[in-house]
């Protein structure tokens, strides 16, 4: 359901990328690469959005191995503008050599990489561990020297990182679950945006206690990624027909924009020419 969240993004006049990870293909309804480019295409309003392939993993959810460059290629070939490979699930080394792989595929078509080092959990299938104990232990948080090295060495243009976030759950039973309110480790994120260099994205978006979020956003955070802010608020609603799971939709990423994040008119700040794409 893109189209209330482009009227959103234009409403607020807010810039955001409209994104679709491979779980979403393979788990849940999102169908292709391809069916997600030609919504776009029908919906788009390219003074606001942009289209982006979200994670794309190495190692997937199931720990299964993903070949991710024909994905990569099919991605770059439909007019993906973004594109995320996520190696984060690999040793240090391997990440840095899959990561490479697709910055030099990517290259070429003049198309934008993400890639994530850390481990910002909650795809998987079983529990966590209770919050305030993950974060305690820092346990999977993004090293501000491997952080260095790894935009060194790959070239990526953008760099996930783990200083305290978690995806929202996806499995079947969790994922209707408030999710625990994150905190972030503003120095450490100060320390990796210092050591890396490049624009870093947080993962896990929904549910951060807003003062974090408003510290994390000049401490080197340009991309916030939200998806179950908008999805459960979609699926309660769809019980009463799709007409009333768009408004629930519009209504959430109006409210993600301008109260959670409070980044309505961003798209003056990141194209201050407006109107023209
Ligand atoms: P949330 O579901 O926690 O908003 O996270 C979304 C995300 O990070 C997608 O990549």
């Amino acid at each position: 359901m893109m189209a209330p969240v482009v009227r959103a993004l234009r409403d607020t006049e807010c810039a955001g990328l409209i994104m679709v990870a491979r779980l979403e293909w393979t788990k849940f309804e999102a169908r292709s690469l391809a069916a997600i480019r030609e919504e776009y295409e029908r919906v788009k309003d390219e003074r606001y959005t942009r289209l982006h392939l979200d994670h794309v993993p190495v190692i997937d959810e199931d720990d299964l191995r993903v070949d991710v460059a024909p994905l990569m290629r099919e991605a770059i070939r439909l007019g993906y503008g973004s594109i995320m490979v996520d190696g984060s699930r690999l040793p240090l080394a391997e990440n840095i050599a899959a990561t490479r792989e697709v910055v030099e595929l990517a290259r070429q078509a003049g198309v934008a990489v993400e890639a994530e080092l850390g481990a910002v959990f909650g795809h998987g299938e079983g529990p966590l561990p209770p919050y305030e104990e993950l974060f305690a232990s820092g346990r999977g948080f993004t090293d501000p020297g491997e952080a260095a090295r790894f935009v060194r060495e790959t070239g990526t243009d953008w760099l996930s990182v783990a200083v305290g976030s978690l995806h929202g759950a996806i499995s079947r039973t969790r994922k209707d679950e408030k999710k625990a309110e994150a905190r972030l480790d503003i120095s450490r994120l100060k320390a990796i945006h210092a050591a890396a260099g490049v624009p870093l994205v947080l993962h896990g978006g929904t549910g951060i206690r807003k003062v974090y979020i408003m510290d994390a956003i000049p401490s080197g955070i340009a991309k916030i990624n939200v998806a179950t802010a908008i999805r459960q608020p979609y699926e309660r609603a769809l019980a009463g027909g799709a007409e009333k799971a768009a408004d629930a939709v519009y209504a959430a990423t109006v409210r993600v924009i301008r109260e959670d994040l409070e980044v309505a008119g961003s798209a003056k700040v990141i194209n201050p020419a407006g109107g023209s794409a």
